[in-house]
């Protein structure tokens, strides 16, 4: 592991440390409360209503959008609860490029329910930079990338689809689902919007449904955070801590999948060279 990735595995491993002021727990309490008593008239602890805030979630966002590199992160219930919000950003009229090798349910909300209210998109194969160039239209807002592809893992070039939407003014969303801010940070590589299906990777247990969005700068992150607000997909108190747990171990779970992966790519190099193919890695 490099030297950032050390920094990391600490910064997870850190997440909620030292912010229970009151009784210093090392585990971050679990809030459920769904109301919350203001000191006095005129005054707020900083929390009124469960779907608005709550301190739990507080810290699993803070620690999403730190380990994402992000100025604001947003936790939701599922996934596609996290991208049915974000889509709610567009308007009618709107067209988006998306991947072609992308999640069924993304597809699926996109192409039945979006539809309806004159969201369009076009489908392509972001692995190919000419293609992405040729599909945008005078509509277009935004390119939506898995990279991985989920199912086919095709590989988007995230620097010059960032450098693509600079020049024409688009935001740059990207699901990180597969890699996770572990081996991928595509916020660094100029991505606007960071997605997240903690379902998978972040959660890592097969026991958590959740959904994460991550934005680079804070007023997009705020833009966001209303229409959560507004909408409601939060991720309940029980589940962000249940999140936060699981992200603490994020770095060393990555670290094995990779090597597990690897040996396996290797065995069957080698069972379909009869031998001939690498053993073990190079050095
Ligand atoms: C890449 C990707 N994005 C989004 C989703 C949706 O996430 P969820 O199942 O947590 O709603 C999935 C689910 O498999 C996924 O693989």
């Amino acid at each position: 592991m490099t030297r950032s990735d050390n920094s990391l595995t600490s910064r997870s491993v850190q997440i909620g440390v030292g912010r229970d002021e009151k009784y210093g727990g090392i585990s971050f309490p679990i809030y459920p409360s769904a109301t919350y008593r203001h000191p006095k008239v005129g005054q707020s602890t900083g929390y009124e209503y469960a779907r608005s805030g709550n301190p739990t979630r507080d810290i699993l966002e803070e620690a999403l959008a730190d380990l994402e590199g992000g100025k604001r992160g947003l936790a939701f219930s599922s996934g596609m609860a996290a991208l049915t919000t974000l889509f709610l950003h567009f308007s009618s009229g709107d067209h988006l490029v998306v991947s072609e090798d992308l999640y069924g349910g993304t597809y699926r909300v996109l192409d039945q329910i979006f539809a309806k209210f004159g969201l369009t998109c076009s489908f392509v194969k972001t692995s190919d930079n000419q293609a992405v160039a040729q599909a945008l239209t005078p509509a277009t807002k935004a390119l939506l990338v898995e990279t991985p592809g989920n199912p086919l893992l095709g590989i988007t070039d995230l620097r010059f689809l960032a450098e693509l939407c600079q020049d024409h003014h688009l935001l740059l969303i990207v699901d990180n689902t597969f890699l996770t801010p572990i081996l991928q940070q595509p916020l660094k590589w100029g991505a606007d919007i960071v997605v997240h299906s903690a379902t998978k990777y972040l959660g890592g247990h097969s026991d958590l449904c959740a959904g994460a969005l991550i934005t680079r700068d804070e007023t997009l992150g705020e833009r966001l955070y209303f229409l959560q607000n507004s909408t409601g997909a939060i991720l309940s108190p029980q589940d962000c801590w249940l999140l936060i747990r699981s992200l603490k171990t994020l770095p060393l779970r990555m670290e094995r999948h990779s090597s597990t992966a690897l040996k396996i790519a290797l065995w069957l190099q080698n069972a379909a060279t009869g031998g001939a193919g690498l053993l073990s890695r190079p050095e």
